[in-house]
C-alpha cells in the first residue's frame, strides 16, 4: 500500500509527520513521490497564517475528481487545521475521510484501517484534542499527548539529524497566535524519556539533534526535588555518545536566563545559535501582542547573549502590519533590525486568525498594500546585514555537517530522476557515490554552505574553507591540508580516504 504525505507548518510538522508515516510502514504502507498512485493522501497542516490554510484547501479541492473517480482512496487532513477547522474540513471537502488534529495522531493508523474496511459504506472519521476551555487543565493536557518515540530515519531531513520534542503545546497565548489553541497547553516532557529518545537516535547514526519547543528555554520539569532546565537538560544530552551537535528552537526572550547562556557557552557540542523572536521593535506594538517584554528588556537580553557567548548567531522572526501598526512603530522595528545585527530574520505580514485575542480586541488594519511595503523593507535591511556578517568569514575555515545535494544538484538530478523526495520513499536506485556535486551543509552556527563534494560525505563533518558569501549561503572548498612533501587529505572521513587511495 502507499502513502502519499505533504506537510506544511513549522518543525513540529515535520516531526510529526515522520512520527506518523513510522506508524503507518508498521501496517504495511511505503512511502510514494505522487499523490495520484497513493493509496492513502495526507495532509499535514498549519494554521499559523490564512495562507498556509489556503494552500491545503486548494490542495484538496484538486483531489476532488480524484476522489471520485478511486472512491477506495483515503484523503486525511491532519495538524493543527485539523484541530483549528474540526468538521468544517468535512463541509468543505466532503470527500476528506479523516481528520485528526497534532495531539491524536497515534490514532491515525487504526482511523486508516477502519475506513479501509468499511470499504463502500463510508463513515467519516474525526478525532481532535480538547478545546482550551473544554475540561480541566488535566484532562485537556492529557488530549494533546503525543508519541514521540517511534521513529522512521527515512523520513528525517537526514538520517544523521533528528528533532526531539521536549515541549508540547503553548501558554503564552501572544494575542496574533493560533498555537495555544491548536498544540494545547504547554507541557514539558519528562527529562528520561528525552534522554532516551535520544539515546536510541544516535544508536541509529544520528549526529545532531534540534530540540523542539513552542518556547524551548521555558522547558521545566520537576522530578521529586530536583527541577529540570533546558541547560540541565543539554548538559545530560551531552554526554550522549555519537550525538555530536545540539540545537533549540524556539526562545522565548523573557526565558533567557544565564545558567543557559553559561551552558551553550561551555558546551562545546551545544550550537551557538539562538532564535529569538523579537516581533517587532514598538513597546506599544509588543503590549497589543501581549509579548510580555519591553524593547529594552529584549535589547538587555541581546547584550547580555553576546557578552556571555562569543560569536553567538541570533535569529528572529518580525511580524509587520500587526493591528494598529503606524509608520513610526514599523520604523522603531527597522531601527531594532538596523542596530541588533541578526544573523537572519523571518519576516511575516500579520494575518488576522479567528479565534485569537488578537481577532477579538483589534482591527486588522493595515492595508495588504502597507504589510507588502514594510516586509520588504525590512528583509532589505536584514538581507544587507546578513550579507556584510557573511563576508566577515571569507577566508576562514569552518566545519560544516554534510546535508546533502544543493538545492540547485537536486533540481538537476531530479531532472535525471533521482528526486530527493522519491529516494526517500525508497523509489530510486542507490546514489551514485562517486558523483562530483554541490552539496550543502550548515556550519555549528546554523550558516548554510555550499561547496563541491562528493556523496560519500554526506552525513560526514567536513572543514570547508569559505571563499564567497551572499545574504543567504556561504560557499566554500574543502579543506585538504600539506604535511610535509605530500599532500595529505588528513581530516577528510574514512570514505574518502578510502576512496583516494
Ligand atoms: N513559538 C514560536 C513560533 C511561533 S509561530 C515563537 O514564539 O516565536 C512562528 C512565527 O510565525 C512567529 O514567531 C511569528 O513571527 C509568526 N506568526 C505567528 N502568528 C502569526 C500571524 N497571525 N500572522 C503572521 N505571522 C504570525
Ligand atoms: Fe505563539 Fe507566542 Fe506561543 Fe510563540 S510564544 S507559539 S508566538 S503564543
Ligand atoms: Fe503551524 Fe501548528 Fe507549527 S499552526 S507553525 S504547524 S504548531
Amino acid at each position: 500500500m502507499k502513502l502519499y504525505i505533504e506537510t506544511v507548518g513549522c518543525q513540529m510538522n515535520e516531526l510529526d509527520s515522520e512520527l506518523v508515516v513510522a506508524s503507518l510502514r508498521k501496517d504495511g504502507y511505503e512511502l510514494t513521490a505522487s499523490a495520484s498512485d497513493a493509496d492513502t493522501i495526507l495532509f499535514n497542516t498549519c494554521s499559523v497564517r490564512q495562507h498556509a490554510e489556503d494552500k491545503i484547501y486548494s490542495a484538496l479541492g484538486r483531489l476532488k475528481n480524484a476522489k471520485r473517480e478511486q472512491p477506495g482512496k483515503v484523503i486525511g487532513v491532519l495538524g493543527c487545521m485539523a484541530q483549528k477547522d474540526q468538521a468544517l474540513i468535512f463541509k468543505r471537502a466532503p470527500y476528506v475521510d479523516l481528520v485528526v488534529g497534532p495531539g491524536q495522531l497515534h490514532q491515525v493508523p487504526a482511523l486508516v484501517r477502519e475506513i479501509r474496511a468499511q470499504g463502500g459504506s463510508r463513515t467519516q472519521q474525526m478525532e481532535v484534542s480538547l478545546g482550551r476551555k473544554d475540561g480541566s487543565r488535566a484532562q485537556i493536557e492529557r488530549s494533546h499527548e503525543s508519541f514521540d518515540p517511534l521513529r522512521d530515519p527515512s523520513m528525517r531531513p537526514t538520517p544523521y539529524q533528528a528533532y526531539v520534542r521536549i515541549m508540547i503545546g503553548c501558554d503564552k497565548f501572544c494575542t496574533y497566535c493560533i498555537v495555544p489553541s491548536v498544540r494545547g497547553p504547554e507541557q514539558s516532557r519528562p527529562p528520561r524519556d528525552i534522554l532516551a529518545e535520544s539515546r536510541q537516535l544516535a544508536g541509529e547514526g544520528c549526529k545532531e539533534i534540534t530540540l523542539l519547543g513552542q518556547t524551548v528555554n521555558s522547558y521545566r520539569y520537576r522530578d521529586g526535588d530536583r527541577t529540570w532546565r533546558l541547560s540541565d537538560l543539554l548538559e545530560s544530552l551531552h554526554e550522549i555518545e555519537g550525538i555530536e551537535r545540539i540545537k533549540f528552537v524556539t526562545n522565548y526572550p523573557k526565558d533567557m536566563t544565564n545558567d543557559l547562556l553559561a551552558a551553550v557557552r561551555d558546551l562545546p557540542k551545544v550550537s551557538k545559535y539562538l532564535h529569538v523572536p523579537v516581533q517587532s521593535g514598538s513597546n506599544a506594538v509588543l503590549q497589543r501582542m501581549k509579548r510580555g517584554y519591553t524593547v529594552e528588556e529584549y535589547r538587555e537580553m541581546l547584550s547580555r547573549t553576546r557578552d556571555w557567548i562569543p560569536g553567538v548567531a541570533v535569529t528572529s522572526d518580525f511580524i509587520v502590519g500587526f493591528c494598529g501598526e503606524t509608520d513610526d512603530e514599523f520604523q522603531m522595528t527597522m531601527d531594532l533590525v538596523r542596530e541588533s545585527r541578526f544573523k537572519n530574520s523571518f519576516i511575516f505580514k500579520y494575518s488576522e486568525r479567528p479565534g485569537t485575542k488578537g481577532a477579538e480586541l483589534f482591527a486588522d488594519d493595515v492595508p495588504d498594500e502597507v504589510k507588502r511595503r514594510r516586509n520588504n523593507e525590512l528583509l532589505a535591511l536584514q538581507n544587507e546585514i546578513s550579507e556584510a556578517d557573511n563576508h566577515a568569514f571569507l577566508g576562514q575555515e569552518m566545519t560544516v555537517l554534510v546535508e546533502g545535494p544543493s538545492k540547485a544538484a537536486e533540481k538537476k538530478a531530479m531532472g535525471e530522476d533521482v528526486a530527493s523526495n522519491s529516494e526517500r520513499a525508497g523509489a530510486s536506485p542507490p546514489p551514485a557515490f562517486s558523483e562530483q556535486l554541490q552539496l550543502t551543509g550548515r556550519t555549528h552556527c546554523d550558516r548554510i554552505v555550499v561547496f563541491t563534494g562528493n556523496r560519500r560525505q554526506i552525513g560526514h563533518f567536513l572543514p570547508i574553507v569559505i571563499y564567497d558569501a551572499n545574504a543567504h549561503t556561504l560557499f566554500g572548498e574543502v579543506v585538504t591540508r600539506h604535511t610535509g612533501p605530500e599532500l595529505v587529505k588528513l581530516t577528510l572521513p574514512i570514505g574518502l580516504e578510502a576512496q583516494s587511495g
